[in-house]
């Protein structure tokens, strides 16, 4: 083996040295499987609260409905779908406790794609919804909010477990 061979062959494995050891990196910062699932139900648990607020001002009581509120609890989704949540679906989170017993079903890791896609569609959806409430057209932000409502749903068909 020529010396510039071994050379180039012992900088590759440096690269994937620094790669594996980035990503390790990256693993470690999504937290253990108990943080991933607190964090993953504290998220999930946040924008619940937030699309019921919107819910309750759009469409159960619209004589209720505040610009200002319904911006805030957009932005909240918003920021929340576009976190990343992804990453708090690390190995070995469909067992486990974070606040309580986690939902999620082991199909989760067969079916990463169709929820890749799901995720896609949230957070879309979360932009879309906030524009909305920004322009303030009551109409439009119930359609918005049920393209919103439709990737949650689709998403806890798949791979959470019912109550
Ligand atoms: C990518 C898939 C996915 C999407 C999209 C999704 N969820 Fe979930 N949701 C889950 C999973 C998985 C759990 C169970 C988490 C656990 O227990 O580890 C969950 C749990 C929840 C919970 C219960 C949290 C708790 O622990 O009490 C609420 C509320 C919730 N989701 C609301 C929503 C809302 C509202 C949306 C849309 C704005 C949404 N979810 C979108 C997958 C998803």
């Amino acid at each position: 083996m020529s010396i510039n061979l071994a050379f180039g062959i012992t900088m590759q494995l440096k690269y994937l040295l620094a790669l594996i050891l980035m990503l390790s990196f990256f693993k470690v910062s999504a937290g253990t499987v108990e943080d991933q699932i607190k964090i993953r139900q504290s998220a999930y648990s946040l924008m619940g609260w937030n699309t019921t607020k919107i819910k309750s001002q759009i469409i159960d009581h619209p004589e209720t409905y505040n610009k200002d509120q319904v911006i805030a609890a957009t932005e909240v989704i918003f920021a929340i779908a576009n976190s990343g949540l992804l990453d708090l679906y690390g190995a070995g989170t469909h067992q486990g406790t974070g606040w309580k017993s986690t939902r999620l079903k082991l199909d989760y890791f067969q079916k990463q794609e169709e929820v890749k896609e799901i995720d896609a569609r949230l957070v879309k959806a979360s932009i879309e919804l906030k524009a909305s409430a920004n322009l303030g057209d009551l109409a439009v932000i119930k359609e918005q909010f049920g393209k919103l409502g439709a990737a949650c749903k689709s998403c806890h068909d798949l791979i959470r477990i019912r109550d």
